[in-house]
């Protein structure tokens, strides 16, 4: 995907059209199993290619499926994910890991304990850590140590973000605590159907942490995405839209739900 030439955004959309064509493109799934299967497809690919890879996971609706197709082919021993690395890209602010909303706790019960990781090799963010700033600068650290992303997973916010980065977030940010937005806790609320007071803050990895994996998976389903999938679709890098940070990414996969394929907004893609 490529942007469009005529953003009249000035130096920031210059600076972007210097840079190698990225080469992105959206597959369009059927169904949200189809999307599973392909994402599962994706994730197994790398982990073939490279036993130890290293990858972030997102928390939500859109991964369960991703999720539960991956651990039944570890199931089946098709696939291990044992030598891997697996951070997370986000939680809320000031809940403990077994707290039934942490994104910890969601991920150990959804992916890593089906899926046989070791917990030496799992390192998720610590939304209770005494001193967050020092537990924010100690994930930066090890993901560092651990060689860098080679994977980040995303789901998408309806209002664009990209784990916890919320619209007006800093691009160059790495792992740091957000304000969560209106819109955002609205909806968490709406999924847990009220039964729990919705955390004012989040902790995530940053934008910069995101983009410098080697490779991004953007998942996209589900109720109230189209506006934001729109926005990415028009192909503008727009702090409004977070996850407009992805355009310039040059080894991105998007998969989308058909569903949200508005005949509006046509995929930019001009030639090379
Ligand atoms: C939350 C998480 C994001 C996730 C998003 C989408 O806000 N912080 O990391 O991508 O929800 O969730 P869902 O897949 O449930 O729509």
């Amino acid at each position: 995907m490529r942007i469009k030439a005529h953003d009249p955004r000035g130096q920031h959309v210059k600076s972007v059209l210097k840079m190698p064509a990225p080469t992105s493109t959206i597959l369009w799934c059927r169904s949200r199993s189809e999307l599973a299967h392909v994402a599962a497809d994706h994730v197994a690919a790398l982990l073939a290619r490279k036993p130890k890879a290293v990858v972030a996971l997102p928390t939500g609706q859109t991964p369960l499926g991703l999720y539960a197709d991956l651990a039944a082919r570890v199931a089946a021993q098709r696939l291990s994910a044992a030598q891997a690395r697996f951070f997370n890209l986000d939680d809320y602010l000031g809940l403990s890991a077994d707290h039934p909303l942490s994104y910890a706790r969601f991920l150990r019960e959804h992916f890593l304990r089906p899926a046989g990781v070791p917990e030496e090799h799992i390192r998720l963010l610590r939304g209770d850590a005494v001193s967050i700033e020092a537990e924010c600068r100690d994930y930066e650290a090890a993901i560092e140590a651990a060689g860098g992303l080679d994977l980040a997973i995303l789901g998408l916010g309806t209002n664009g973000h990209i784990g916890f980065n919320e619209p007006g977030s800093d691009w160059s940010a790495q792992t740091h605590v957000v304000a969560l937005s209106e819109e955002t806790r609205a909806t968490h609320l709406t999924q847990t159907q009220g039964k729990f007071v919705i955390p004012q803050y989040g902790v995530t990895v940053g934008i910069s942490t995101i983009v410098a994996a080697r490779e991004i998976l953007l998942l996209v389903a589900g109720r109230g995405k189209a506006r934001a999938l729109d926005a990415f679709r028009a192909g503008i890098p727009d702090p409004k839209w977070p996850v407009t940070a992805l355009l310039t990414h040059r080894n991105l996969t998007v998969l989308a739900d058909a569903q949200l394929k508005s005949a509006a907004v046509p995929d930019v893609m001009l030639p090379r």
